[in-house]
């Protein structure tokens, strides 16, 4: 089976693509990546000699190109893991969202309408149905919350699963969805809260923390984001949605401390700063359905997943520094020009 990984040279693809050669090294992963200045070569190297993976380097609104892909690789499951994913980012500059989120998700969805597929599964988020209030801490996420959005970054992810929905019950599209709460691990883009903030702590830089730092966000280990994906989509009900989350419910604060403790740096470190415009209180999962109906459960816990992070993050100083240094853009044209 050849399995379409698009944005596999972000964050969460390039983990899912480690998960699938441990755990189904029999499929054929066909990794598609515009390599925008969040995707990383670095991330793709452990695989890039793997008889069993393929890297083409296109950007999914680039219909010409996909369909070219599709005709040639007919691939059985898409995975699209593509998208503009920087909330901070969509504020400044909403279009690429809008382009890549939506129109991108759609062009894959039609190459899948036009060549057969066995399964689209679409990487979704819990920031499609807003925010929770601070003080009910009862309330959660379910899949039947109302898509209530409050950044542009959001609101391109949620025309993006309404279109997917729309492509299963209008064309008959196998479609599945997962919206996941916030995920932190190893090769996270250090403008996210987790990387962000060890790398300034390892220089003794200040760490701003938005607001008050009392909003709330319920933190998963990126490899128990990936055996969801893994699960629903080769066994998840076909037009069906499932939230994916752990019931890992901290503040800003609790996380950046936890991250100075590690460090042993001090708290002096934090600055409270002035508060993203539209900030969303409170982020919380409630997984029940993918519990219930495919036995989907977390294997890491939080205290043990920052230890590891912040270790993953020690021990690839390189890494982290290539990227600030804005090298990491041209590890691709060296290492794999002509691949
Ligand atoms: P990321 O920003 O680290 O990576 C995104 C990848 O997509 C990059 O490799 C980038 O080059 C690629 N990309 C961007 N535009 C593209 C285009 N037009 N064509 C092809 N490739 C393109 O993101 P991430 O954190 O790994 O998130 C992956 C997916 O998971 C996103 O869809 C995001 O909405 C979703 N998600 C993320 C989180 C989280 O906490 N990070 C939680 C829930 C859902
Ligand atoms: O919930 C899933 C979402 O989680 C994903 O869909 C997004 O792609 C992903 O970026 C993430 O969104 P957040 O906005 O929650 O993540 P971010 O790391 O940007 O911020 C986490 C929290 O930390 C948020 O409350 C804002 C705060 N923050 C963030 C940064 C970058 C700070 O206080 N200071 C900072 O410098």
């Amino acid at each position: 089976m050849t399995i379409l990984v698009t944005g596999g040279a972000g964050f969460i693809g390039s983990n899912f693509i480690a998960y699938e050669r441990r755990v189904h090294p029999e499929d054929r992963i066909l990794c598609v990546d515009a390599l925008t200045y969040a995707g990383n070569m670095e991330n793709l190297a452990p695989f890039m000699d793997d008889p069993l993976f393929r890297f083409v380097k296109a950007d999914i609104a680039d219909r010409q190109a996909i369909y070219a892909l599709f005709e040639e690789e007919k691939p059985d499951i898409v995975v699209n893991f593509a998208a503009e994913t920087h909330v901070d980012r969509s504020v400044h500059d909403p279009e690429v969202f809008l382009r890549t989120n939506m129109m991108g998700t759609q062009v894959l969805m039609d190459a899948c309408r036009k060549y057969g597929i066995q399964r689209y599964h679409q990487v979704s988020t819990d920031e499609v149905y807003g925010d929770l209030p601070l003080d009910e801490p009862d309330l959660f996420f379910t899949e039947e919350t109302p898509l209530h959005t409050s950044s542009p970054y959001s609101a391109s992810k949620a025309s993006a699963d309404l279109m997917v929905l729309a492509y299963h019950r209008t064309f008959g599209l196998p479609v599945s969805i997962t919206r996941c709460s916030n995920n932190y691990g190893p090769y996270q883009f250090p403008e996210k809260l987790i990387p962000l903030m060890i790398s300034r702590a390892l220089k003794d830089q200040t760490l701003p923390v938005y607001g008050t730092g009392e909003n709330v966000r319920d933190w998963l280990f990126v490899d128990d984001h990936c055996s969801a994906i893994d699960l629903v989509m080769r066994k998840g009900r076909v037009g069906e949605v499932y939230n994916v989350g752990g019931h890992n419910e901290r503040t800003n604060l609790e996380v950046v401390k936890t991250i100075l403790r590690e460090l042993n740096k001090p708290e002096s470190l934090i600055t409270f700063v002035t508060d993203r415009p539209g900030h969303d209180r409170r982020y919380a999962i409630d997984p029940a359905k993918i519990h219930g109906e495919l036995g989907w459960l977390p294997e890491t816990k939080f205290d043990d997943g920052i230890r590891a992070t912040i270790r993953w993050y020690l021990d690839n100083v390189g890494w982290l520094e290539r990227i600030i240094a804005g090298e990491y853009q041209d590890y691709y044209e060296k290492m794999y020009a002509g691949r």
